[in-house]
């Protein structure tokens, strides 16, 4: 159990968001599956789990995906380039989520309608700012836990946000209600490829509050 602890610790402290890939080594089909899986274990509000993912390992796909990327070549290097897509549609997986709880004895089928009513009155309205927060929360979630677990599979990764979100969804034909908070670019670490130390981090004190944020202001 000691020792499943340390590997936990040692693959949040070990990540970095490796520029060097080894170009050309391809990600065995079966450990991409297996790197999948474990992120789809990720917690989401109400277990929704609302998110897609395409993979894009193709070189003539990554071609293009770069060119909707500020041309950054890791897109190219990378064994494959995962498209994150967030879904704002609260409806997708709940009757199967509904069904597992009921199955499982979490909840009587008498509360379905209630739990229903929450999730579709809680993000706000279709098309609404809270369910793009809600899509996009859950889907880096997912996205930070697959970071951590392709480090327990030898991978690394570099997530981007720089991209033309509109045309690139185009271009994938990534339907245009869903979002794209990220891309995660993985592959191997280039066997001469040296990273500079971990960059600036803030300590403790300038980012952790106790129980209030702004202590001045707090009321009561
Ligand atoms: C959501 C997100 C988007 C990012 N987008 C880019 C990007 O487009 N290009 C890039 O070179 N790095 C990108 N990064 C990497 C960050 O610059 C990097 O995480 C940060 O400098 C800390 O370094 P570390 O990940 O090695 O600890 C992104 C990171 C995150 C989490």
């Amino acid at each position: 159990m000691a020792l499943e602890i340390m590997d936990v610790l040692d693959a949040v402290k070990g990540r970095r968001s490796v520029t060097f890939f080894e170009a050309d080594r391809t990600i065995p089909d079966g450990t991409l599956q297996e790197l999948l899986e474990l992120a789809n274990l990720a917690p989401s509000s109400f277990n929704l789990q609302p998110w897609q993912v395409v993979v894009v390992r193709d070189p003539e796909r990554k071609k293009i995906l770069r060119r909707y990327a500020l041309d950054q070549s890791k897109i190219e290097e990378a064994s494959a380039v995962l498209i994150v897509v967030a879904d704002p549609d609260v409806k997708v997986n709940l009757d199967s989520m509904l069904d597992s709880w009921e199955e499982l004895g979490y909840i009587k089928k008498a509360s379905r309608a209630t739990i229903t009513h929450m999730v579709r009155t809680r993000y706000g309205p279709e098309g609404s700012f809270e369910r793009k927060i809600f899509a996009a929360k859950n889907a880096a979630l997912f996205a930070m836990s697959l970071m951590l677990a392709a480090r327990g599979l030898g991978l690394e990764t570099h997530a981007i946000d720089g991209f033309d979100e509109r045309p690139m969804k185009k271009a994938f034909a990534i339907p245009d209600d869903k979002l794209v908070p990220m891309l995660i670019a993985i592959g191997y670490l280039r066997s001469n490829a040296v990273l500079l130390p971990r960059a600036f981090r803030r300590p403790f004190e300038d980012f952790v509050h106790f129980e209030v944020y702004g202590a001045d202001q707090a009321p009561g």
